[in-house]
């Protein structure tokens, strides 16, 4: 059985405990995720999302124990990735002329997965459905995150189905995001937003603005992933103005990839000198070769500087460091400053290499970076920790 939020919505989605990769191996989902569907039963009955596709059946016979699936009257796809779509085709298999509702992207996004011609219902912001006694209006909100995104609004309760944003990857027992861990909740929003929506800050920062114009009073926000914000439904959305405006903290993040640890060594000096210079300082060292690329994201996104740094290999750098690079990039992030670092037997060219790429990705570059020949020796060490202390 599903759960119930209020005498008219209940939860029916999938919390998925075990899921530990998402976007293929793209996302660390260290904390697994939930697939969010919602009931909404008035004079109408509609139905908000599906669940990931290896749970369309699942899905499909724990929904026929909260409603008749004839009872159905429409299918509000809020986004048509395969997290939230991939039990239509078992649902559709059932009730295949249920009006699916969804923005012209979202016709093309779930046309283009599933290849059905469903009986789609194209909608735009400020369009409604009636339900009888309340009423859902939708409003658009594309490339949060993807082209087909959109948003659903339930007056009378107040409720806003905000699709992928303000979620979380987090499975829970519990429904709302006031009973769990506040730090657990909000690393993982975060996460969330770093490593999802972060190219989209305008965006992001343009629809929340023009939701606030709209005078909704919004008693509880319901994402698609993790829990949902019924005490103070607003934090989240304030965070992610913040978020959303060249978010930085007092934090520099150092990433290297080392093969015989020079490059790692001159990582360490240089954060020596950073903290003797500023001990307020919140210092990040991570291995782009070990740590998840998930948590470097995260950790470049609260940054206000970060520090690339790898060996010459065959006149380029570290495979690892090229990857967090491409990554990086796709990131779009601004007002944040970048330096390169690294070791080198012969040619060197890394610290040039990887210093255009960040003055590619929109970072300030503060200066030519710091190159060192062979093993650091103690007069190395001793310019390197010098080159620490210039950065702050
Ligand atoms: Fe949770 Fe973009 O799908």
């Amino acid at each position: 059985m599903g759960r119930k939020i209020t005498d008219t919505i209940t939860w029916v989605g999938k919390t998925d405990w075990e899921l530990k990769k998402f976007h293929g191996d793209e996302f660390t989902t260290v904390n697994g995720s939930s697939y969010n569907s919602y009931l909404i039963k008035d004079e109408k009955t509609v139905l908000i999302d599906t669940a990931w596709l290896p749970y369309d059946k699942e899905f499909v016979s724990k929904l026929k124990q909260d409603i008749d699936l004839t009872k159905i009257d429409a299918i509000i796809a809020l986004h048509g990735e395969v997290d939230h779509s991939g039990a239509l085709i078992e649902l559709m298999r059932e009730i295949p002329q249920v009006p699916i509702y969804c923005t012209a992207n979202g016709v093309k996004s779930i046309k283009g997965q599933y290849h059905k011609d469903w009986n789609f219902k194209v909608v735009k912001t400020g369009d409604t459905l009636n339900l009888g006694e309340k009423t859902l209006t939708f409003i658009e909100a594309p490339m949060l995150h993807w082209p087909d995104t959109m948003f659903a609004y339930l007056d009378k309760e107040n409720v806003l189905f905000s699709s992928d944003g303000f979620g979380q990857h987090l499975a829970s027992e519990y429904l709302y995001a006031d009973e769990v861990e506040q730090d657990i909740l909000y690393k993982e929003a975060l996460k969330y937003y770093a490593n999802i929506l972060a190219p989209f800050g305008i965006m992001v920062d343009k629809k929340i603005k023009e939701i606030l114009s709209m005078n909704l009073q919004i008693d509880m926000i319901c994402p698609s992933h993790g829990l949902t914000w019924r005490k103070e439904p607003t934090q989240i959305v304030e965070k992610y103005l913040e978020w959303a405006n060249k978010y930085q903290e007092e934090q520099i993040t150092i990433i290297y990839d080392t093969m015989w640890n020079d490059t790692r060594k001159m990582a360490e000096a240089i954060a020596k000198g950073i903290q003797e210079k500023d001990e307020k300082v919140t210092i990040k060292l991570m291995n782009t070769a070990k740590d998840d690329k998930t948590d470097v994201l995260t950790e470049v996104f609260k940054s206000k500087m970060i520090l690339v740094g790898s060996p010459t290999v065959n006149n380029g750098y570290l495979h690892s460091i090229a990857g967090i690079l491409e990554m990086i990039k796709g990131m779009k992030l601004k007002g944040k400053k970048a330096v390169a670092f690294g070791s080198y037997g012969w040619s060197g060219e890394a610290v040039k290499l990887i210093t255009e790429e960040l003055r590619k990705s929109g970072f300030e570059i503060v200066n030519d970076g710091i190159r060192c020949m062979w093993t650091p020796d103690s007069d190395a060490e001793k310019e390197l920790i010098e080159f620490g202390k210039s950065l702050v």
